[in-house]
């Protein structure tokens, strides 16, 4: 049903020449959580920051946001630009938005990272509280979820005060709702990771008080051909809280593309 949602052109910001490196952010945030890893990146790729729709200066729409219409409107994107393969990194929800990517279109990922992310769907219970959820913020607008949100994103409080001013700024109620409902449905996919073949990175923070770092280490096994990484000092928010250990293991991940891109065009 949500198929049928209209297309969206989002908003990007492009940084650097080379590899292109698709930055996906995660709920209810925009691309400048990427910020703080942009310029380490861009010298060696092509970093593309997109706004997922609902979110920063991209255009809304009324209606579930499955992962896989998200993935769509990056793979949208990319036609835009004219990339015909991307490194695609998500966090957290950003990352259930590249798992549908490498799902669904395998045959234009080159790498893939997944930074305070999973692959498991919700459970009933946590299903049914983001439904819940979602119709408060359609009633009562996005403090419902910007006012308590930030503490859990990071023990830091000069970054809390920051994302709780980001999340007001750049989060609308039919983004928010759209998200909620999307990530209420979204499949399982755990099933799918020993399927995808391009190099992929784990990252996660051992204080992530909203997702696990067990859940990143049960990823890094499934997939076949990753690596992890565990940043101690890090909660949900790592590319903000240790950027460069971010920057230096999406660096990696970009290399090791350039050298699937080598076996694939030898194959
Ligand atoms: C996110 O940070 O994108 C979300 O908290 C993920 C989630 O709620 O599952």
């Amino acid at each position: 049903m949500e198929h049928k949602l209209k297309s969206v052109d989002l908003y990007y910001e492009e940084n650097g020449q080379g590899t292109p490196l698709i930055l996906v952010h995660g709920f209810p945030l925009d691309h400048t959580t990427w910020q703080p890893i942009v310029p380490a990146l861009s010298k060696c790729a092509r970093v593309i920051t997109p706004d997922l729709r609902g979110f920063g200066k991209s255009p809304a729409t009324k209606g579930a946001y499955s992962m896989r219409l998200l993935a769509e409107d990056i793979l949208r994107l990319m036609d835009r630009l004219n990339i015909d393969k991307a490194v695609v990194v998500g966090h957290s929800m950003g990352g259930y938005v590249a798992l549908a990517f490498a799902h669904a279109y395998p045959q234009r990922l080159s790498g893939l990272g997944l930074v305070a992310s999973q692959a498991e769907a919700d459970a009933p219970e946590r299903r049914q509280s983001r439904l819940n959820i979602a119709e408060d913020v359609e009633r009562k607008g996005v403090r419902v979820v910007a006012d308590g949100m930030p503490v859990k994103l990071t023990s830091d409080p000069r970054l809390a005060n920051q994302l709780h001013e980001l999340i007001h700024a750049a989060a609308t109620p039919e983004g928010v709702a759209g998200c909620l409902r999307g990530m209420a449905d979204r499949p399982d996919a755990t099933e799918w990771l020993g399927d995808i073949a391009a190099p992929s990175v784990v990252i996660a923070g051992s204080q992530d008080g909203i997702i696990p770092p067990q859940k990143g280490q049960v990823m890094a096994t499934l997939l076949g051909r990753s690596w992890l990484v565990l940043i101690e000092e890090a909660g949900h928010m790592p590319m903000m809280e240790a950027p460069e250990r971010v920057a230096d293991a999406l660096l990696q991940l970009v290399k090791s593309s350039l050298g699937y891109e080598k076996q694939c065009e030898c194959a």
